[in-house]
């Protein structure tokens, strides 16, 4: 196996092959589909266009250290570029390390004509008091550490300016436990990249009541059951947001952008039938329609 680790390094040295060997890690098909689909219809975006964000996000994870990549951050461009103009809000994005998925988000609000809020403590991680991480599904373990991920606030501004579109970002620094409640305007998309359950929570708190009724918090933590338990605890969102805890899609393993599945999934916000779009199933029954007889599973309808 270790051979194998160092050709994909020496494949990195090579400016040429570095980006083949990422666009193969990168899931060609979340890029295909992002480029060919339907995405950005809404917004004049064509073909042509995605290929040119496509590769801007390229040069962003190739340039700044990152924590993401391309066919994740696709996934999250899929999503903003899916909101209708006329809902107002901001995305906010909690855990930016350098900016590198701040970048690449701004490029995107740049386009839809929003504003990114990029909070972090720009010193790195808190204290996590040592607790046990288990990526179950991925097969890792291990613990983060105080100042971990840290990016300063120039460096990050710098390399936003750099590689993405800084006039579109707005920037909150501090603890997300101290500065979050200072948001106040409605949020279309909420993209979570913090690590912790604590942190975790914080966003939450402060995020939740002022996203837009169909809109989604993603988060690139996923395969971390400890930091996905926060959207299944139905006694904390009773206690602090009065509803429900809303799920999480991707528990465990995340959706799937490559054979391993990701780190990324979401929960969406649904107060009202109409706020998101959903198909009939050949298996459900429908009340309405007084049907005799209904298809079990397996029998597919067309
Ligand atoms: C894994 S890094 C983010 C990676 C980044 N999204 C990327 O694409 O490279 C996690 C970030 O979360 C921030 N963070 C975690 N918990 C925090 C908290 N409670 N308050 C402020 N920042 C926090 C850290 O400072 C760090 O920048």
């Amino acid at each position: 196996m270790g051979y194998r680790r160092e050709i994909y390094r020496a494949a990195l040295r090579l400016p040429g092959l570095r980006s083949v060997v990422r666009r193969l890690r990168d899931s060609p098909r979340i890029v295909d589909e992002f480029i060919s689909g339907d995405a950005g219809a809404i917004y004049g975006l064509r073909p042509r266009d995605k290929l040119r964000l496509v590769e801007q996000f390229d040069r962003v994870n190739s340039r700044i250290q990152s924590g993401t990549y391309t066919a994740l951050q696709l996934v999250l461009a899929r999503e903003i570029l899916s909101i209708p103009r006329e809902k107002e809000g901001d995305v906010v994005e909690c855990g930016c390390w350098k900016g590198a998925s701040s970048a690449s988000l701004s490029l995107v609000c740049q386009i839809v004509k929003r504003r990114l809020i990029v909070c972090d403590s720009f010193e790195g991680l808190p204290d996590d008091g040592m607790n046990l991480h288990v990526g179950l599904h991925f097969g890792v373990y291990g613990y983060y550490r105080k100042g971990m991920f840290e990016g300063r606030l120039e460096e990050v501004q710098q390399n936003i300016s750099t590689y993405g579109e800084i006039r579109v970002c707005e920037f909150i620094k501090g603890f997300f436990s101290d500065t979050l409640r200072q948001l106040s305007r409605p949020i279309v998309c909420g993209f979570l990249d913090v690590d912790l359950v604590p942190s975790t929570y914080d966003c939450l708190r402060y995020i939740w009541p002022l996203l837009v009724d169909g809109g989604a918090v993603y988060t690139d933590d996923a395969g971390d059951l400890a930091c996905v338990r926060p959207f299944f605890n139905d006694a904390w969102w009773k206690q602090h947001l009065g509803c429900d805890a809303p799920g999480y899609i991707g528990s465990g393993c995340g959706l799937p952008l490559n054979s391993q599945y990701s780190s990324l999934g979401y929960a969406r916000k649904v107060m009202s039938p109409g706020s998101v779009r959903l198909r009939r199933a050949s298996h459900l029954y429908y009340p309405e329609e007084k049907q005799e007889e209904y298809m079990l599973p397996g029998r597919v309808q067309t």
